[in-house]
């Protein structure tokens, strides 16, 4: 700002943040508009971003944003608990109920009714067994109104504790016998090519920032390239429309036993700077979608709020990012086309990579059985315990809407595959092995970009670990 736009903020009654006074600002009498009709007497770099984001936006590219949780609190008193769990289970009772089955009773309907009837009902699991001699399985389930137990002839390697999930089957003197479990899941979407333009959005995850190690050299390749200055596949490049970053921006500080001896900025407003440095040199016309992940500035407890304008200030300043919180939903608008994008940085992936057997050498395929297991259980957590949460009135990790591209990070791997017609990505990281990673036998997969044209749903992955930006293979599962 020049003394002139200073003099004329102030002698309008606004104060101005020492950070905001290096702002570039073209029209000061629009500002001033725009803040006296909000209000607003303090300007500091997040009020500044919030003004202009929607204003440099093309017109056709966009973002419209369905789930985001902006912060709100929790004693977590059981009262609190009782009222998450009420609104988790109404919700995935909704979708259930959205499927069209008829004749659904509660618990303590079916109770009533006569040994032999033919029953449904929805219900949580509350618990699940094998018995050792016959295979059977054996589930607890509760409603709102009472418990009972299910006895299914078959394994259910897709059932886990406290999913929702619909139950069809004849009652005998003290259980059900169950004929059928039908899970909420995701409906089926067309995927149908539209009239528009190749438009890209790719996704980077995990970078880690502060880490001593970071590759840096991969991640300012992709920035090179991002920025049109390199020979390969510079025609994806100049058409990609949106870089969505699904948390673990920075490595943060006292995350895991001794970290500072493998961090190379020790404050976090540093290693946020830091991030700021390297993303401003992203072309203005490409959306940032910006959100947390449990190495960031924020509570570990999910939902996590968008970046905190504190630590973040910096960031604050690319007018082309915006700030989502752990977990959202938004739509990628191109053209007037939307596609669905559901983000999480992905903490409960670990869980289930630990607890059920058959998924734990975290192959490229666990993962994406994993995230297919949350995508049919409409939860980003199914399993109470499976990530820290802050017990809302609203459950945010309920998928409401099904997603066409589920994109998560965290588990440092490269991940593009499909479930029924929606994508499923992980998007890699940029740090290289760390002692706590080696002590477990984790082999991250360093500075892969999975890619999707979201005219024809097409993807695929580049890697800029080599001297090449170049096509990665693995880890692409059609
Ligand atoms: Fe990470
Ligand atoms: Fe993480």
């Amino acid at each position: 700002m020049n003394e002139t736009q200073l003099e004329k903020l102030f002698s309008s009654g606004i104060l101005i943040d020492e950070n905001v006074k290096s702002a570039e600002i073209n029209d000061v009498d629009w500002l001033i508009v725009q803040l006296k009709s909000a209000n607003i007497t303090f300007l500091d770099q997040k009020t500044l971003h919030d003004i202009y984001k929607e204003t440099v936006v093309s017109q056709d590219t966009y973002i419209e944003i369905t789930k985001n949780y902006k912060g709100g609190t929790s004693a977590s008193k059981p009262a609190d608990w009782v009222i998450y769990f009420n609104d988790r289970f109404n919700r995935l009772k909704n979708l259930l109920l959205n499927k069209g089955i008829s004749g659904i009773m509660s618990i303590s309907q079916v109770k009533e009714m006569p040994i032999g009837s033919d029953v449904k009902f929805i219900a949580m699991i509350s618990d699940i067994s094998i018995s050792p001699i016959k295979k059977f399985t054996i589930i607890e389930v509760e409603d709102t109104t009472s418990s009972y137990k299910v006895i299914s002839p078959t394994a259910e390697p897709d059932l886990l504790p406290d999913q929702v999930v619909i139950i069809t089957g004849k009652k005998s003197k003290d259980a059900i016998f169950a004929k059928s479990i039908i899970f909420p899941d995701i409906q089926v979407k067309e995927n149908e090519p539209v009239a528009i333009e190749d438009a890209f959005v790719l996704f980077l995850s995990d970078i880690h920032i502060g880490s001593k190690l970071f590759a840096r050299e991969a991640f300012e390749k992709f920035i090179t390239w991002i920025s049109g200055k390199t020979n390969e596949y510079s025609e994806i490049a100049g058409a990609v429309k949106f870089i969505v970053i699904i948390g673990d921006l920075v490595d943060g500080i006292g995350v895991y036993p001794d970290q500072e001896k493998e961090l190379s900025l020790t404050d976090l407003k540093s290693q946020y700077s830091e991030l700021y440095k390297l993303l401003k040199n992203v072309p203005k016309n490409i959306k940032i979608l910006i959100s947390q992940g449990n190495h960031d500035a924020t509570h570990i407890a999910e939902p996590q709020p968008g970046l905190d304008p504190i630590f973040g200030e910096e960031l604050y300043k690319l007018e082309n990012a915006v700030f989502l919180s752990n977990p959202y939903q938004v739509n990628l608008v191109v053209g007037g086309h939307k596609t669905n994008l559901l983000g999480y940085h992905g903490f409960s992936i670990t869980y289930y990579v630990n607890n059920i057997d058959r998924y734990n050498k975290m192959t490229v395929e666990d993962v994406a059985s994993i995230m297919r297991l949350q995508l049919k259980s409409r939860h980003l957590a199914p399993t109470h315990g499976s990530a820290q949460i802050v017990p809302l009135t609203q459950d945010y990790l309920v998928i409401d809407e099904t997603p066409d591209i589920y994109a998560a990070g965290h588990i440092h791997k490269a991940l593009i595959s499909k479930y029924k017609e929606t994508i499923l990505v992980n998007a890699s990281c940029w740090q290289y092995q760390t002692l706590y990673q080696k002590k477990y036998g984790i082999n991250p997969e360093v500075a892969k970009v999975p890619i999707i044209n979201l005219k024809n749903k097409e993807f695929m992955m580049l890697d800029f670990l080599g001297e090449k930006v170049q096509i990665y293979k693995k880890g692409i599962k059609t």
